[in-house]
Parts: structure tokens; C-alpha cells; sequence
């Protein structure tokens, strides 16, 4: 690397953040106007995954406006990925960005709704900014620097045990009748535990940050993407959850699938209730077999 593009990828990882939280902001408020307003709705890998002119608009926002700070940087977002570009993460610092996490939430009017940011480099996860635009609940973390929402520190449950656990989920975009049996059969497998409930919202990037909030004491999910997962866990992590593969071991940011929790205890037991569901990963390299669909 030389010139402009080595000293903006050195830029201190402070700059960094304060423009995401710029842009998260300004993205946000986008969102906000757009909610109530009739939407043009397109589909994508299955009749449940939507996508409308506000999320390629505030997708295109984000990476305008964080390129031109830091023209080195890449990019994975999830509409530039529908339209056809790679989702590879390199060492390179790679902004990955879902501009509305919630989109059906959205082109439906439900006010839960988030813009999510997150920057990794040399393929570990630095910073993340998920803005849940209508409550106006600003979620950041930082590795090393704790996890805040406006401003104010989060700690995550200490809840150990399962069978006294809120957990979180979410159904997906998928429809595939194997899919959906799949989804309902964890659920039965940790509501006969018996935990205490299991909650759906339709943001994966909220759940996670009500993780991180101590709200509820763990989220669990299979077919979600890398960019549901990764500003949010920076933000779990910094505010003392654990984020692991649902077979247990660490998290692979690619691989579709995440148990997170206040502690590690529940987050095990967790997933050792749950049965595997395999999804193609996002990065397109083989890593599960039967793979059900995109
Ligand atoms: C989706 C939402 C949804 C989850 C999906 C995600 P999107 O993101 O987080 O709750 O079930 O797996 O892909 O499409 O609204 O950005």
C-alpha cells in the first residue's frame, strides 16, 4: 500500500466511528421520513426478502459519504451484494452496512427499524453503530472502549441459566416448508427447556443491541447475514455478551448463524439446544453442506 490509501487506512479508529455516527444519523433520519410513505417493494432471494428505493438510497448515502472520507476503505453492503457485488472480506478495513435492518418492518410502517454500520479490520470486528432511528436509540461500541446507547453505558444479562432466559429470534426471509419446520422445532426444543419466552421484533442488528442492553439474555438466529451481525458485535461484546457459532465455536461473521448472550453459560446452553440449519454462506465458500438456500 502506499500513498493516500495508507495513511486514510491508518486513520484513528475515533474518525472512524464519529462518521459512521454522522452518517447513521443523517440515514436515519431518511428512514424516519420514509416510514409512513407508500413504497415502491421489490424482492430479492425469496418472496419474503424485500428491498425499496429507501434502502439503496441510504446504502448509497453511507458509502458515498464514508468513501470520500476514506477512499482506501471497502465495502460490503447488502444491497450492493443483491446487485451482484462480492461479499469477501479481506484484511483491507471493510465498512459492512445494512442501511435498514428491519426492511419488512419497514415497507409495512412498523417503527423498528435500524441503520447498522460496522467497520473490521485485518477481519476482526473494531467499531460498531446501529441507530434505531424512530425510538432515536443510538447504539455504539468499540473494542477496547465499552458499548454505549446515547451516551449511556450497556451492560448485558448475567442470567446463567435457560430455563429462566428471555430470549430473542427471528424468522428469517426464508419460506422453504423444510426451513420454517426448522425454525419452529428450535423454538418448541427451548420453549420445553422450559425458558421463559422467546420474543421475534424483525431486526436482528436491534436484537442483538437489546443483547447488549441487558434486555433480554440472549438472541439466537440462523440464516441472518453478515451485516445483521456486524456492528452488533462489537456492541455485545463491549458491553460484556458473548457472540459464538451455534455449534459452539467462535463466531464466523460469514457463516449465517449466531447465538449471543450476557454470559457464556447461557449462550452454551443455547446452543446446545439447537438443531443445525444449514444456509450457503455469505462469502460463497464452502462451509455447510445441504446447504437449504440463499
Ligand atoms: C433481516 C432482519 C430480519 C432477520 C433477517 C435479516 P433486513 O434484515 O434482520 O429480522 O430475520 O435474517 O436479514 O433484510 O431487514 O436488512
Amino acid at each position: 500500500m502506499a500513498g493516500s490509501g495508507e495513511r486514510s487506512s491508518q486513520q484513528p479508529l475515533e474518525k472512524c466511528l464519529e462518521a459512521a455516527v454522522q452518517v447513521a444519523l443523517e440515514a436515519g433520519q431518511i428512514i424516519r421520513e420514509a416510514l409512513r410513505i407508500e413504497k415502491r417493494v421489490q424482492t430479492k432471494s425469496s418472496a419474503a426478502d424485500l428491498v425499496t428505493e429507501t434502502d439503496q438510497l441510504v446504502e448509497n448515502l453511507i458509502i458515498t459519504t464514508l468513501s470520500k472520507k476514506f477512499p482506501s476503505h471497502r465495502f460490503i453492503g447488502e444491497e450492493s451484494v443483491a446487485a451482484g457485488e462480492k461479499c469477501i472480506l479481506t484484511d483491507d478495513p471493510t465498512w459492512i452496512i445494512d442501511p435498514i435492518d428491519g426492511t419488512c418492518n419497514f415497507v409495512h410502517g412498523t417503527p423498528v427499524v435500524a441503520v447498522s454500520i460496522g467497520l473490521s479490520v485485518k477481519k476482526e470486528l473494531e467499531l460498531g453503530v446501529i441507530y434505531s432511528c424512530v425510538e432515536e436509540k443510538l447504539y455504539t461500541g468499540r473494542k477496547g472502549h465499552g458499548a454505549f446507547c446515547n451516551g449511556q453505558k450497556l451492560q448485558a444479562s448475567n442470567q446463567t441459566d435457560l430455563s429462566k432466559a428471555l430470549i430473542l429470534t427471528e424468522l428469517g426471509s426464508i419460506r422453504d416448508p423444510v426451513a420454517v419446520k426448522m425454525l419452529f422445532n428450535n423454538m418448541e426444543r427451548l420453549l420445553k427447556v422450559p425458558a421463559h419466552g422467546i420474543r421475534i421484533v424483525g431486526s436482528a442488528a436491534l436484537d442483538l443491541c437489546h443483547v447488549a442492553a441487558g434486555d433480554v439474555d440472549a438472541f439466537y438466529q440462523f440464516g441472518l447475514h453478515c451485516w445483521d451481525m456486524a456492528a452488533a458485535a462489537v456492541i455485545v461484546r463491549e458491553a460484556g455478551g458473548i457472540m459464538m457459532d451455534t455449534a459452539g465455536g467462535p463466531l464466523d461473521l460469514m457463516s449465517r448463524r449466531v447465538v449471543a448472550a450476557g454470559t457464556p453459560e447461557m449462550a452454551c446452553q443455547i446452543a446446545k439446544e439447537l438443531q443445525p440449519v444449514a444456509y450457503e454462506r455469505d462469502d460463497g465458500t464452502e462451509g455447510t453442506s445441504n446447504s437449504l438456500s440463499k
